[in-house]
């Protein structure tokens, strides 16, 4: 807040509680959104209605508001440059210049003007502050300038998991397609197409012809999941009378009753954009309000399991890519159709080998293995989206080598067609990797020590 003067933060802060009062009579959002001193930022708009999330009176400052939502993301990212970094006296001089513990120094909000990807308000050459003996210690660096520290295939701020020097060394020389893919299997106990024996236990009045054959050939069915498992009432002994079911029954089904058995599938779900406006309970995300272009005729559908998963049948192929494509239309998202990846899941879908296809969800909600071995699908879409290296290990290099990925997913114009083509240009990362590791080891093994330090995992 340096230079806003005090009395317009404070006359907003006036306004604010005073819209908190009138929120109890009259329709929230509308006012709320009036008092946002500039547009909200991408990854946010959408639960911009809900001040609280970051101006609660829960959080002392907002950097706890950032932390509750981020925290566990950035540790798993192995972020690069976590506050406790700068713990260190050695390095806390630097802070004098930026102060980076406070996420706020790079993510303002509501500055529309000076908002770039990802919600970075800093412009991208502030790594200067921090790297300037790199220019001395790296000769490979001597020409390069400080706004191309990021560039797509260098670094990132946060996250290096796919970038860091070890890691491009260990994957170097990789052929660009790898001879043996090797996609995580989905770990399904019941074979969707065999036939179900048991009865459904709805009330008359909702054993739908339709309801009920598309029940009996899913896994819920083989399962015993039966139809109050989902309507209500559980619970109630076999032998209940119609009369008493029906009084428990509901035709609405939420997330809510799903997450009773699919624990991880509902966490993650609420995590990523389509999901996270139910977690901060507002109304479900609706194409209507998005940013991104969407079809006109999904424009008001609702955000919840149902959207990919279509009653009754909750058929995981079609989810998997027909799903997503009622709903988005950016020129990413409709040129996949007729990719070289789409051909394949065409392919897999007709009966290929499994894992062989690559749908949309196999590139947005990837399969992940649990501590225990079970095998669950990230329902959080925005996971690994940006910045895009992160789907560079659990997606892209499942079937191609890291060169050949890094060089992809540098290429905006290919991932805007989805794909279709080769990657037009080539990121050296790879290549300053192998020299600098290379030289290194020599130089060592020359005095006769061993190389211990940067020892790829
Ligand atoms: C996702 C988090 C988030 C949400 C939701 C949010 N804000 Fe903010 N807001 C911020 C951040 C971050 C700042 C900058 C704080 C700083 O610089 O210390 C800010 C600053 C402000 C400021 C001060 C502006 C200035 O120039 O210093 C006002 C006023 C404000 N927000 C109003 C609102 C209103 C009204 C809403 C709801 C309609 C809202 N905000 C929702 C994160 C949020
Ligand atoms: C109520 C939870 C919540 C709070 C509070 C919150 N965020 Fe977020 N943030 C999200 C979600 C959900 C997304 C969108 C999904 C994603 O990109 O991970 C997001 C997106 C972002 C992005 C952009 C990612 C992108 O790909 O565009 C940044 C940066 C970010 N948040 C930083 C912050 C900072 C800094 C604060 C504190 C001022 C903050 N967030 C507060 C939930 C939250
Ligand atoms: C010194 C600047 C700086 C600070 C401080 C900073 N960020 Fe970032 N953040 C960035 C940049 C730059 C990116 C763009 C991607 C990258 O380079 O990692 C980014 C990206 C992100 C993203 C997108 C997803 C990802 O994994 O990269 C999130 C979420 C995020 N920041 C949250 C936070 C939170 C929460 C804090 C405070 C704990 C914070 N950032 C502090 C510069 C900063
Ligand atoms: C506030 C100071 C500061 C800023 C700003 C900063 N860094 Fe750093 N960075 C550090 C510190 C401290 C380390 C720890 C290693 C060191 O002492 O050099 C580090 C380490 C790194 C590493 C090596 C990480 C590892 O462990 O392998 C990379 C890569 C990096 N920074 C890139 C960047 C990039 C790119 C930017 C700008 C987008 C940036 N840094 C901005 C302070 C900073
Ligand atoms: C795995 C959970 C689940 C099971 C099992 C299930 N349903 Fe449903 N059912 C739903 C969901 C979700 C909806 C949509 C609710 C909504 O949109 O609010 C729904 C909707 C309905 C509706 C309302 C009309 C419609 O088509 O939307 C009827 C009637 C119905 N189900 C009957 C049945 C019958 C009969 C069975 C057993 C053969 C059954 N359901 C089994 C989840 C389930
Ligand atoms: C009473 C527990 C229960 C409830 C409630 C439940 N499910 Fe399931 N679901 C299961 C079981 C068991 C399986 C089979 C798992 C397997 O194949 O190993 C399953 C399988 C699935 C599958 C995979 C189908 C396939 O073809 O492999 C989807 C998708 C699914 N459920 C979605 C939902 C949704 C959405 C809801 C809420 C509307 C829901 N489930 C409610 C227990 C439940
Ligand atoms: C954006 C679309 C989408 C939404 C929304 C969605 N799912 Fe899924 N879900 C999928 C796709 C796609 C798959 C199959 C992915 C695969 O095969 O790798 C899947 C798979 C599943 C499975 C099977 C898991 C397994 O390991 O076999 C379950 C259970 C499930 N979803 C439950 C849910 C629940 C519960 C919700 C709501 C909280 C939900 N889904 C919302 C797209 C979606
Ligand atoms: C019912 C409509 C609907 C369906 C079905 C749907 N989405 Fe979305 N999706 C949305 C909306 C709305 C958003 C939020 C867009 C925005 O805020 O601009 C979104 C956001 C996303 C984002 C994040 C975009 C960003 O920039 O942060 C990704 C990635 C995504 N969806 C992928 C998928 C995939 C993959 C599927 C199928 C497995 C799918 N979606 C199914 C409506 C849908
Ligand atoms: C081979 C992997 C892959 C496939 C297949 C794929 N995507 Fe993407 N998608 C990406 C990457 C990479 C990005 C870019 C993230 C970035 O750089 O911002 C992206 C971005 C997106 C975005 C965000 C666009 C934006 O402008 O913010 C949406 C929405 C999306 N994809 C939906 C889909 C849908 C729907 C499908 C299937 C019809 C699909 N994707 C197929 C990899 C893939
Ligand atoms: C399940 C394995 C698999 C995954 C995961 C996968 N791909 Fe592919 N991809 C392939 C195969 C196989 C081809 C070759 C198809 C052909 O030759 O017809 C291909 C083709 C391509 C092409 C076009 C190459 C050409 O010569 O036309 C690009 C670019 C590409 N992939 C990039 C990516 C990126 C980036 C990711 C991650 C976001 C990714 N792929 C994920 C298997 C995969």
């Amino acid at each position: 807040m340096r230079k806003t003067p005090w009395l317009i933060v404070g006359v907003a802060n006036l306004l604010l509680g005073g819209v908190f009062a009138i929120a109890v009579v009259s329709p929230p959002a509308q006012i709320k959104t009036l008092l946002l001193p500039g547009k909200t930022s991408h990854g946010h708009y959408q639960i911009e209605m809900k001040c609280d999330a970051c101006h609660g009176s829960e959080f002392t400052t907002m950097q706890d508001a950032c932390l509750k939502c981020h925290q566990a993301e950035l540790k798993l990212a192995k972020d690069t440059h976590p506050s406790s970094k700068f713990n260190d006296p050695t390095n806390a001089e630097r802070l004098s210049l930026i102060d980076a513990q406070k996420c706020v120094t790079c993510h303002e909000e509501h500055r529309d003007g000076r908002t770039g990807p990802m919600g970075v308000t800093v412009p991208i050459d502030y790594c200067f502050y921090c790297h300037q003996e790199t220019y001395k210690s790296r000769p490979s660096h001597a020409e390069f300038s400080f706004d191309s520290c990021a560039t797509a295939g260098c670094h990132n701020y946060h996250d290096n998991t796919a970038l860091y020097e070890a890691f491009l060394w260990k994957h170097a020389d990789e052929p660009d397609q790898l001879p043996s893919p090797t996609l995580i299997r989905r770990a399904r106990q019941f074979s969707a197409l065999a036939v179900s024996g048991s009865t459904a236990d709805a009330p008359e009045e909702s054993l739908d012809d339709k309801i009920v054959h598309d029940w009996s050939v899913t896994t819920h069915a083989m399962a015993g999941v039966n139809c109050r498992k989902c309507h209500g009432a559980s619970t109630l002994p076999a032998d209940t009378g119609a009369e008493q079911i029906l009084e428990t029954w509901s035709d609405a089904v939420t997330h809510e009753t799903c997450r009773t058995c699919h624990e991880l599938e509902t966490t993650t779900f609420l995590q990523g954009k389509h999901g996270f406006r139910l977690a901060e309970g507002l109304p479900p995300m609706m194409p209507a309000d998005a940013r991104l272009t969407m079809h006109k005729a999904a424009l008001h559908r609702q955000l919840t399991c149902n959207s990919c998963h279509a009653g009754h049948r909750f058929d995981t192929q079609f989810a998997a890519a027909d799903a997503c494509l009622e709903c988005h239309a950016d020129d990413h998202s409709l040129a996949y159709r007729g990719s070289p990846h789409d051909q394949l899941w065409q392919r897999e879908s007709d009966g290929g080998e499994p894992g062989s296809g690559v749908s949309c969800a196999t590139c947005h909600m990837p399969r992940t293995v649990a501590d225990n071995g079970s095998v669950h699908i990230n329902h959080n879409q925005n996971d690994n989206l940006r910045p895009n290296e992160k789907m560079a290990r659990d997606v892209c290099m499942r079937c191609h080598g890291l060169q050949f990925t890094l060089d992809a997913l540098a290429d905006e114009q290919l991932v805007r067609n989805n794909f279709n083509g080769r990657p037009g240009r080539q990121v050296p990362s790879v290549e300053m990797a192998k020299t600098w590791l290379n030289s290194r080891t020599k130089n060592r093994n020359k005095a006769g020590a061993t190389p211990t330090t940067n020892t790829p995992e």
